[in-house]
């Protein structure tokens, strides 16, 4: 893997020796920063961190990972800097270019990272897209691989909303890695064609497969892993609400779903989920429509078998992975 001065955008730009060498690297950085061997190789340079759309865990990731690598960062909050409103995208590339070794930006269409990373000439990671999610699944992987000892041949379940980043992300990033992948949604929810056709053929390279189904029983029959989000993302309108909880609450992950699955099946979620009413939407969400969990029953996310927070820890370790290996040079 030589990833060296390379953007992060996408996951369809990636080999899978990419995506599992970044994963192996997780695994070397979380294991030096566990034994307190430092690693601050990339002291002196400086980052700066967009953030169009709210974020806890991948903000924090990028802060904390480039501490430790002994970088400095610039957080830019939705309303603390011109972009889009009075700069172009292409004219700030070329400014924070000029100062900053690496550039995150989360925010709504994948055109702008793409763009922003065509003029910086630094490299740019993607903290989340409308379309992509790429730093979520070196964690994904991660999380997997160290749960249940390998990624290939694993069945990957993924319920509710599966034509969004997630969705696209974990599909894609399966099908490279030789996973059976299963959609298990409503099918106005599968991802867009396109999208499915490239992951079948990746699939077919890499010994893996391709599902889309309906049907809850035999989605989940013998799966390795349950995984869901939330059933309507950030910048999505309100009015949305009513047919998504229609359409998705069959494909609500629960004791029932999980029934289907092997006794050692593990449930994953990228964060924030709503399992209970500890939230303010979450709350108003009940006053409106009766439900008092969502996406994910609260048994299931507080069971055993969930792992969340292993993968939302494995975010900081995979995002440090990922800026180590674009901005250290390779021997
Ligand atoms: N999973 C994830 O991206 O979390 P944040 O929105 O908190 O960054
Ligand atoms: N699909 C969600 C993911 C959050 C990490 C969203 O875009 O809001």
């Amino acid at each position: 893997m030589n990833l060296y001065g390379k953007n992060f955008l996408k996951m369809t730009d990636l080999s899978s020796e990419e995506i599992l060498g970044l994963v192996d690297l997780s695994k070397e950085l979380k294991d030096k920063k566990k034994n307190g061997i430092p690693h601050d190789e990339l002291k002196g340079k400086n980052i700066a961190l967009i953030f169009e759309k709210t974020s806890t865990r991948t903000r924090c990731s990028f802060e904390v990972a480039a501490h430790d690598l002994g970088m400095s960062t610039t957080y830019l909050d939705p309303s603390g800097s011109q972009i889009g409103k009075k700069e172009s995208i292409k004219d700030t590339a070329r400014v924070l270019g000029r100062m900053y070794d690496g550039i995150e930006y989360r925010g709504f269409g994948q055109e702008i990272v793409e763009q922003l990373a065509e003029y910086a000439g630094v490299p740019v990671w993607n903290g989340l897209t409308n379309e992509s999610h790429p730093t979520q699944m070196i964690a994904d992987m991660l999380t997997v691989k160290e749960h249940l000892g390998k990624l290939a041949g694993v069945k990957f379940v993924y319920m509710g909303d599966a034509r969004y980043n997630m969705g696209n992300s974990l599909m894609v990033t399966a099908a490279k890695l030789g996973m059976d992948f299963v959609a298990c949604t409503n099918k106005k929810y599968f991802p867009e064609s396109a999208l499915v056709e490239y992951a079948k053929k990746e699939a077919e390279k890499s010994g893996g497969s391709v599902t889309l189904t309906e049907d809850v029983a035999e989605g989940c029959k013998d799966a390795d892993v349950i995984y869901t989000d939330v059933w309507v993302s950030m910048g999505e309108p309100d009015s949305v609400w009513k047919e998504r909880i229609k359409d998705l609450t069959p494909y609500q992950v629960n004791e029932k779903a999980f029934s289907y699955a092997k006794d050692t099946a593990i449930f994953m979620h990228c964060l924030p989920a709503f399992h209970d009413l500890d939230t303010v939407i979450g709350r108003q969400v009940h006053e409106k429509y009766g439900l008092t969990e969502m996406e994910v029953t609260d048994d299931v996310f507080e069971s055993e078998r969930s792992v969340v927070f292993d993968e939302a820890e494995n975010r900081m370790h995979s995002i440090k992975a990922i800026m180590y290996a674009t901005l250290v040079p390779k021997e």
